[in-house]
């Protein structure tokens, strides 16, 4: 080769070399690259100024990227009924936007009253959708405190009172959502299970009510939905706040089930830097409680994980692997969404989400009474319909706190029912009222009560058929966040009412909208009652599609209800049970919590939890199971026919609950171990088959701290409620 060619040959290879180290991305930025290299590169590129910045909040519902890295932010928004209006930058106001507006889907109580994980899965896709649309990073939702008690203002956010149900229900909507590369953001961990005094109230619980009630289904949703990031709730654990809670976030969360996710606050539940740093959480939001509750420009640099933060890392009080830590946990999050190339462009309240909202609510919809087969209503037979209730024409997705929201269709009961049966049928009366969206205490009705009253009475009274919808609603100190109801009666006068309209008309449905239970001194005059939840933008439709019969009613409760309140477990011991002292709460009551408490102590529910009729009739088989004896680690197959006897298609939640006679512990009556939403068309037999691992028959054992599987019999029984038993097998566990 000439000395020409050797040195053209060089430059052409050294221009080739240039141009590939130049078009080469960082390792952070490409996503072809696993993600924990993706986060080793990005951490080292980083400084400890940067690395502290991601951890705090730059507005009320975002936090700071690295802005030089080009990493963004990441975004927020409550969850988790759907995805909230806008709010401003720096304070709770609304922002106004004219484009926010959403699909508002049912009330996690009515999607746990579905039992149907299908429902879950379908739900949580389409919010997810939305969220992402809306170009959210992380959906603040679903909640699964456990229903403890039925004054506790937020149940409404929540899964019901059982931890298996309600670990089943949860996966697939956090799957569901993070199909989007949007985060679901699984919350309040833990033990906020009242919203009096949250903000202080310190739990007294024992490691075994902590692991078999309240922790399961938080467990589920990290071991096996995988969720990306969870919340931190307000109150405290053992003399120690929940968002820096080293029991529950270092050796539990992190520690026993691996999370690899960001433990975020609740808004303005950060109260200590080093406890906060120390004890695991890793992001900060809506800090107002060290004096900057309307937040000053810099009030986000003197959040508890800003400077303060930063001012220890430096003089070493904290080792700096303290936030190497927390940031590769933010980073992560940053690469599963914000920088997540793949994700899917998502959509906004579309028809295709409506059909998903109102299949949701016709399938949570409770079919609690018809002992006069007025359902479903044959409108031929009648020449005049009353709707009576505010409830009939309320807009119940607006209030109730964070789960706010602003959507784009609300169809109320009256609207769909004037719809299915015709103006000229249909005559609407209020009956009782609340008043505006409020949250402020309104305990009062802002109207003349006396007058709503005679009106609805008399309309009643000249009515072929009356449609009552009444309940709760969306204002503080009924089913709002911030606080609790304070007795267990319905407000504003409707016992009175209700009992009224008894006396004009004998033929009364009553259509009750909760998230939580609640007294009933009309039930024994009642032959026709339908506990509809909060049903969302088709709320309306779907409980017409079910009062009308072109939808056979197949939810069942995911909570007890009791026929007075000190019934619960939680409210017989006295206020230091519930809701505390202020300061301090014992859960006296232990892990008999729900039907857990009502089945041990023989105390009869006015309904039981997984109740819920059908237009038609099933008819069970005996349960069998494939072995007599079992070993620990062994699935036991369980199996039993199920009958559709009645005239229509329809579908039966059937549950499988366990117990076990003898034992060292304390053990409930009974536990639910599985269920399974079993669709049979009229006429149709089907064979029903069951797993319940072995290993699930184990208590948490106090004493050692592990869950013991003690050998002995086990009785496993099919129920179609917690209180109807259709048969039962024993097995043994060796
Ligand atoms: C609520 C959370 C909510 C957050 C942000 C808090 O007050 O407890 O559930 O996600 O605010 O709105």
């Amino acid at each position: 080769m000439t000395k020409f060619k050797t040195i053209l040959l060089c430059l052409v290879v050294g221009i080739a070399i240039q141009v590939s180290s130049q078009s080469k991305k960082p390792v952070y930025t490409d996503n072809s690259q696993p993600i924990e290299k993706r986060v080793e590169d990005a951490l080292s590129r980083m400084t400890l100024e940067e690395k502290v910045k991601l951890c705090t909040a730059q507005s009320k519902f975002s936090t700071h990227g690295v802005p030089r890295l080009g990493i963004p932010e990441l975004w927020m928004s409550d969850g988790p009924h759907g995805v909230r209006m806008e709010i401003l930058w720096d304070s709770w106001d609304h922002a106004n936007w004219t484009n926010d507006s959403c699909t508002a889907f049912p009330a996690l109580t009515c999607l746990a009253a579905t039992w149907d994980p299908a429902m879950s899965h379908l739900y949580g896709n389409a919010v997810g959708e939305e969220a992402r649309y809306r170009r959210k990073d992380v959906l603040l939702g679903p909640g699964v405190n456990i229903y403890r008690s039925p004054l506790n203002g937020r149940n409404f956010e929540y899964l019901g009172e059982d931890p298996y149900l309600a670990g089943r229900m949860v996966i697939p909507y956090i799957q569901g959502v993070q199909e989007n590369g949007v985060s679901a953001c699984v919350k309040h961990f833990a033990l906020n299970n009242q919203e009096r005094w949250r903000d202080r109230i310190d739990v007294q619980i024992s490691d075994r009510a902590l692991y078999e009630i309240y922790l399961p289904a938080f467990k589920a949703a990290v071991t096996e939905a995988k969720v990306w990031s969870i919340m931190g709730s307000y109150n405290k654990i053992r003399g120690q706040y929940a968002c820096e809670n080293e029991l529950t976030l270092n050796k539990i969360l992190k520690g026993e089930w691996k999370f690899d996710g960001c433990v975020i606050t609740d808004w303005g539940g950060a109260h200590n830097t080093k406890e906060a740093a120390l004890n695991g959480l890793d992001i900060e939001m809506g800090t107002w409680t060290n004096g900057f509750t309307f937040s000053k420009s810099n009030a986000y640099e003197s959040y508890f994980l800003a400077n303060p933060y930063l001012k220890m890392l430096k003089s070493g009080e904290i080792p700096v692997s303290n936030v190497d830590e927390k940031a590769a946990r933010i980073l992560r999050l940053i690469f599963r969404t914000a920088m997540n190339v793949n994700k899917p462009y998502g959509s906004l309240a579309s028809e295709e989400h409506h059909m998903v909202g109102r299949t949701v609510a016709e399938q949570g919809i409770v079919l609690l009474k018809n002992t006069a087969n007025l359902l479903p209503i044959d409108a031929s037979k009648y020449k005049t319909i009353a709707v009576i209730g505010e409830n009939a024409n309320r807009r119940l997705t607006e209030g109730g706190g964070s789960s706010e929201l602003k959507p784009k269709r609300e169809v109320s009961a009256l609207q769909a029912l004037t719809e299915k049966f015709g103006d000229n049928k249909i005559k609407y009366a209020m009956g009782y009222g609340s008043g505006a969206v409020s949250y402020d205490m309104v305990n009062k009705s802002p109207y003349d009560e006396a007058a709503l009253r005679k009106e609805a009475v008399e309309l009643a009274s000249k009515s072929d058929i009356v449609i009552f919808v009444g309940g709760l609603n969306k204002n503080t100190q009924q089913d709002s966040e911030g606080d609790d109801r304070r007795s267990y009666g319905l407000p504003f006068g409707q016992n009175e009412l209700i009992a009224e309209l008894q006396k004009a008309n004998k033929n009364i449905v009553l259509v009750m909208l909760s998230g939580n239970g609640y007294e009933m001194p009309w039930l024994k005059q009642a032959t026709t009652l339908v506990q509809g939840w909060y049903g969302g933008s088709e709320a309306g439709h779907a409980i017409a599609n079910v009062i009308a019969g072109e939808v056979n009613p197949s939810g069942k409760l995911p909570f007890t209800f009791a026929a007075k309140l000190n019934d619960y477990g939680a409210h017989s011991f006295g206020a230091i049970a519930f809701p505390g002292d202020s300061i301090k709460e014992e859960y006296k009551e232990d892990i008999l919590v729900g039907y857990r408490w009502f089945d041990t102590k023989k105390i009869k529910p006015l309904f039981p939890f997984g109740f819920g009729l059908s237009y038609t009739t099933f008819e069970y088989g005996k349960i069998a199971a494939d072995k007599k004896q079992y070993a620990a680690g062994e699935t036991i197959k369980l199996s039993f026919t199920l009958k559709n006897t009645g005239k229509v298609d329809g579908a039966e939640a059937v549950q499988v609950y366990a117990s076990q006679p003898k034992s060292s512990m304390v053990r409930p009556a009974k536990e639910l171990k599985a269920f399974k939403k079993v669709f049979l068309k009229a006429g149709e037999t089907q064979t029903v088959e069951l797993e319940v691992k072995a290993n699930d028959l184990a208590f948490y054992n106090d004493k050692n701290h592990s869950w013991s599987l003690e050998p002995g019999e086990f009785i496993l029984r099919n129920a179609s409620s917690s209180a109807d038993v259709k048969s039962s097998v024993s097995i043994q566990v060796k």
